[in-house]
């Protein structure tokens, strides 16, 4: 069973592979700690030139709504900071929900447009909250959503205060892909990496399908990869 470097390391390969094999993928992105491991990869093919990301365009799953553009921890921000700066991708083909437009509602069907537009995901990356979410869409978030403003849990507002100075700071709302456009894209590959995803694994991989773990829907999916560390495999059968 693989460590968590591990994870990152198969997952880049994969990735490495559809960009070779199709240069202008377009890769839908999470941010978080769980892809961290993946981005160091990929920006080290990127250096050794096993991997061309001229051509690659990506779309950022969400972005809280609150917080300005430029705050360090802005989905915005962190995307510039871990993937289009070190993965050397072109800042023209990346994009983030607008998370400070003032009409919110607009800004996510412009959002469903420009996915559409570009001819849909091919791989989506994606971690898992400890209560099932992806993307932010929380427990009860509608299969068929699409991207929408919504409220974050008390849970994931306390999980993401690591990232802010006091937890006050964590915003209330985001504005995030939905269940739906995820389910969009051509293949999605959801890592995991730490016992204190264990039970949200074991729900999304081997419980019911329901909305009150919005994780398991990718067991419809016809393309979804899981790939786990040996903590977060803990509670598999
Ligand atoms: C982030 C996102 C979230 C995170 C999830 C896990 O763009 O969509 O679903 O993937 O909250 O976060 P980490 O990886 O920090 O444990």
């Amino acid at each position: 069973m693989p460590s968590g470097t591990e994870v990152g390391l198969l997952a880049a390969r994969k990735i490495t592979r559809l960009v070779g094999a199709r240069p202008d993928a377009v890769l839908g992105l999470a941010t978080g700690s769980s892809p961290l491991a993946i981005y160091a990869a990929l920006a080290a093919h990127v250096r050794e030139g096993t991997l061309d990301t001229s051509r690659v365009s990506a779309f950022a799953l969400d972005e809280y709504v609150g917080i300005p553009a430029d705050h360090p921890e802005s989905y915005a921000s962190v995307i510039d900071r871990e993937v289009t700066v070190p993965l050397h991708l072109d800042p023209e083909r990346v994009q983030v929900p607008d998370g400070r437009a003032t009409d919110l509602e607009a800004a996510g069907r412009r959002y469903e447009e420009a996915i559409r537009a570009a001819g849909g995901v091919d791989l989506q990356i994606l971690g898992i909250g400890a209560n099932g979410h992806v993307g932010f869409n929380e427990p009860t978030s509608s299969f068929a959503s699409r991207t929408r403003i919504k409220t974050l849990t008390e849970r994931t507002r306390a999980d993401n205060a690591r990232f802010f100075a006091s937890p006050d700071e964590v915003p209330t709302h985001c504005l995030t892909q939905g269940l739906g456009t995820i389910m969009d894209a051509r293949s999605l590959l959801l890592v995991a990496q730490g016992s204190q995803k264990a039970a949200a694994v074991a729900a999304a991989v081997e419980g019911p399908v329901t909305s009150m773990c919005p994780a398991s829907i990718l067991q419809h999916h016809p393309h979804a990869t899981v790939m786990v560390d040996e903590a977060a495999a803990a509670d598999l059968q």
